[in-house]
This record gives C-alpha cells, sequence and structure tokens, in this order.
C-alpha cells in the first residue's frame, strides 16, 4: 500500500526500529526493491533524486512507475515514494501533484532563518494532502572520489527550533556521516543522536547511510536514528555484479541479461541492511 511516511516513522521511533530509504534510479531497481521488502515484511521509503528523475523522464514517469509496480507485483507492505533532496519549492510542489508521498526539502545551505521560512512553505504545500516533509539541518560531509568534504554537525537547540517553527515530520540532522561511500573512520556524534532523539517528538533520519559497517548503522540505531537513507552501497554492489558478469559473457547483448545480472546484488544490499532490525 502507497502512504506518506509519517506513521510508519513514528511507529519505528516508538519500537526503536529503523525504516529504511532506498533510492531508486530506474524501473529494475525499483522492481528488486519492493521484492525484496515485500519478501520481508517490512515498509520501505523509495527515495528519488532531482537528477534521478529527470533521468526516468519526470515525476510523472516516476510516480506512474511506482504505482505500476505496486499493483502488478501485488505489494502488500507499506510503501512510500518520497522526493530525496529537492532543492526548491517547485520542485515539491511537482513531486506532490505527481502524487508522491512524501517530500524532502533541503536548504541546509541556506542561513537557519531562511531555511525554516522555504521549508514552511513546502510544509503548507503538503498540508491536507497526506504527504509528510523532511528538511534538513547543518551540513553533512560529501566524498566525491577521493576528496572529503567534512560537514558542521547541527546544533541541537537550532534543530529544537528548527522542527517546533516548520512542523515538519522528520528531520535530517547533520550528525557526522557523509555522502557517498566513505570508508574510513567517522566521527558519528552519538551523544548528539541520543541528545535529539530524546527531545525531539519527530524522527530523526541519517543521510548519508552507504559505506557504514551494520555494527556502526546498529549503534545509530540504538542511539535514535529511525529512518537510514541508503544510495551509494547500491550502487556499488550492483555495478560490480554487472562488470564481473560482462567479464566473463562477452558475447551477451540482452539488455535484460546485463542489467538483471545486478538484481540479486541489490536484493542483497537491501536484505543486509533491513536485518539489522532483528
Ligand atoms: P549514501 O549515498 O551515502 O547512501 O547516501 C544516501 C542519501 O543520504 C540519500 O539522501
Amino acid at each position: 500500500m502507497l502512504v506518506n511516511s509519517k506513521k510508519m516513522l513514528l511507529k519505528a521511533k516508538k519500537q526503536n526500529q529503523v525504516v529504511f530509504q532506498f533510492n531508486i534510479n530506474n524501473l529494475e531497481w525499483t522492481k528488486c526493491i519492493l521484492e525484496e521488502c515485500e519478501a520481508l515484511k517490512v515498509p520501505v521509503i523509495l527515495g528519488v533524486s532531482e537528477s534521478a528523475i529527470k533521468y526516468m523522464g519526470g515525476y510523472n514517469v516516476v510516480s506512474a512507475l511506482v504505482f505500476s509496480l505496486v499493483s502488478d507485483l501485488e505489494i502488500k507492505t507499506d510503501v512510500c515514494l518520497h522526493l530525496d533532496h529537492g532543492s526548491s519549492v517547485e520542485s515539491c510542489r511537482l513531486a506532490i501533484e505527481a502524487g508522491f508521498n512524501s517530500v524532502m526539502i533541503d536548504m541546509s545551505k541556506k542561513p537557519l532563518q531562511e531555511n525554516i521560512e522555504i521549508v514552511k512553505e513546502v510544509v503548507e504545500l503538503a498540508k491536507n494532502q497526506d504527504v509528510s516533509v523532511e528538511a534538513e539541518i547543518g551540513s553533512m560531509g560529501k566524498i566525491t572520489g577521493s576528496n572529503l568534504e567534512i560537514g558542521t554537525n547541527t546544533k541541537k537547540e537550532d534543530c529544537m527550533y528548527f522542527v517546533s517553527e516548520t512542523k515538519i515530520d522528520s528531520v535530517a540532522a547533520a550528525v557526522g556521516t557523509v555522502h557517498g561511500i566513505y570508508r574510513g573512520k567517522l566521527n558519528i556524534d552519538y551523544d548528539l543522536i541520543k541528545d535529539l532523539a530524546s527531545s525531539l517528538k519527530v524522527p530523526l533520519v541519517l543521510h548519508g547511510g552507504s559505506g557504514l559497517s551494520l555494527e556502526v548503522l546498529k549503534k545509530c540505531r540504538d542511539a535514535g536514528i529511525t529512518k537510514i537513507n541508503i544510495n551509494s552501497d547500491i550502487q556499488e554492489a550492483w555495478s560490480k555484479s554487472v562488470k564481473e558478469y560482462l567479464k566473463e559473457n562477452k558475447e551477451v547483448i540482452d539488455p535484460r541479461k546485463v542489467i538483471g545480472s545486478g538484481f540479486q546484488a541489490i536484493k542483497d544490499v537491501v536484505r543486509e541492511k533491513i536485518n539489522i532490525n532483528k
């Protein structure tokens, strides 16, 4: 069933469990993630970035694709279609109009008050639409190639003020993770996570879940993270699998065989992450 993320995340927060957001890129990605979450009987958030939306053809293509797969594959588990890192109110509006169940507005690079004002506009848009809103505060790190940009962790007082002013449904706070696969040692501030999670009524979101060991993911959950976003780990696993397949099967031209050679890798990553809740 298609739902917004509010109820699933509040339930998970109460039970000290994590709901994963897995980012999707195409039909095959979506199908694999849906099938695996259905098999495991767990709710899932399908995150779509603006660049993935552009790649797939547009907001309506993405929602039609997700809604059709949920229907034709007879997916019974809760599924939330979520705009990841919306960069403008307009982008959130287009997602909501296309039927997305949830949007993230990311104005974290703006000064706090400006961030709040823009987030409020999106909350207003989502009101009465059965759409949940996530927003970000603080600045996350980023790894591109070997270049690591360190972010600035969110301050607790700012985060409390941000949530109470904007009335968002979940908050992405910078706590020391980075977007992309970083295998070095990260300074995740577990005390900050604990402090935020116990003070906030809304669920706390961890961006940049890739490259973190299962132990670290569990520690984040135990400290109070409710939603973990995973993108790069699936991309890496799929690419590795396809490259190996092509090395062994140079004559294959059927795209279903080429793309499909990475399906199990996608499903394995999804299952491995979800199993931290066991
Ligand atoms: P990773 O690429 O590190 O998994 O981050 C994903 C993410 O946070 C999407 O919003």
